[in-house]
């Protein structure tokens, strides 16, 4: 037997439910998924409804929501390409919020946690994972179809040009959201965490209306959530990708 909750959804993300107590602020999910726990967060019931709880430590989108990220989230019936899920920590999260009648196309390039990836499918109807590199988005593009939103967590040196590029590639209509989890320490050392981040709003601006860019300290040290929504008439195709910067190369050429 699960434990049971009194929650009230959050009035502009219904399957979202948040807390604010005085030392902390706990966020839920509704969930689409089945037991076992994905990441031995904590489930429970309100309403008759199943919950997960949605671990800031753990997720960027969550840390970016409790440090008061006003930017756009995943919504019931909405579709996702996610870029980087790894074995689905906050991919599952972002198709609890899409709902029954949303999607995540959950991307991973990497065979091991693709493979937890996999078998979390199983359990989450809409979750379609995908095993691929987010840098050649034609690799992959028969499998997705126009989304509303773009989700990045892919800790490269190119993260921005490639969620861009995915959001040219993707987006439904040239329209839609691009939310962005940016490391900073991925991004080379000529250049501090706040200057990173400054390049990267730029960069992001030709196309984007950003929202105020959250910095995810203590929950994720170096890291901020951007994002916004394409302006529109801009993202006229694929934005100029170059090849990865010598650094990932190297490292690329190493994992081979
Ligand atoms: C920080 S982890 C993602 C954590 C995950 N988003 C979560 O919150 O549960 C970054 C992931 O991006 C993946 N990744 C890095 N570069 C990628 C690329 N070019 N294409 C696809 N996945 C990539 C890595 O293999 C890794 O699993």
């Amino acid at each position: 037997m699960r434990p049971t909750r009194s929650f009230r959804p959050a009035p502009d993300s219904p399957r979202l439910a948040l807390l604010r107590r005085s030392d902390r602020t706990e966020l839920w999910t509704e969930t689409v998924g089945r037991e076992p726990s994905v990441y031995g967060e904590r489930w429970t019931e309100s309403d008759g409804r199943p919950y997960r709880s949605f671990e800031p430590t753990r997720s960027k989108l969550s840390a970016a929501i409790v440090k008061e990220w006003s930017g756009p989230v995943p919504a019931p019936g909405e579709a996702w390409l996610y870029l980087g899920a790894a074995s689905g920590t906050t991919a599952s999260h972002v198709a609890d919020l899409a709902g029954p009648t949303g999607r995540v196309y959950a991307l991973e390039r990497s065979l091991r946690p693709f493979s937890r990836l996999l078998s979390l499918a199983e359990r989450w109807p809409n979750l379609i994972p995908i095993l691929g590199d987010a840098r050649e988005p034609t690799t992959y593009g028969a499998l997705v179809p126009p989304v509303r939103g773009v989700y990045a967590d892919i800790a490269q040196a190119d993260q921005v040009e490639i969620a861009l590029t995915n959001a040219a590639h993707f987006l439904e209509g040239n329209d839609g959201c691009v939310l962005l989890a940016l490391k900073t320490a991925s991004m080379g050392r000529d250049a501090t965490a706040v200057q990173h981040v400054r390049r990267a709003e730029e960069e992001m601006a030709q196309f984007l209306d950003l929202e105020p860019s959250v910095r995810l300290d203590p929950f994720h040290r170096g890291h901020y959530f951007l994002g916004g929504t394409v302006r529109a008439g801009r993202l006229p195709g694929a934005v100029p990708t170059g090849p990865p910067p010598l650094r990932e190369r190297s490292r690329e050429r190493r994992r081979r």
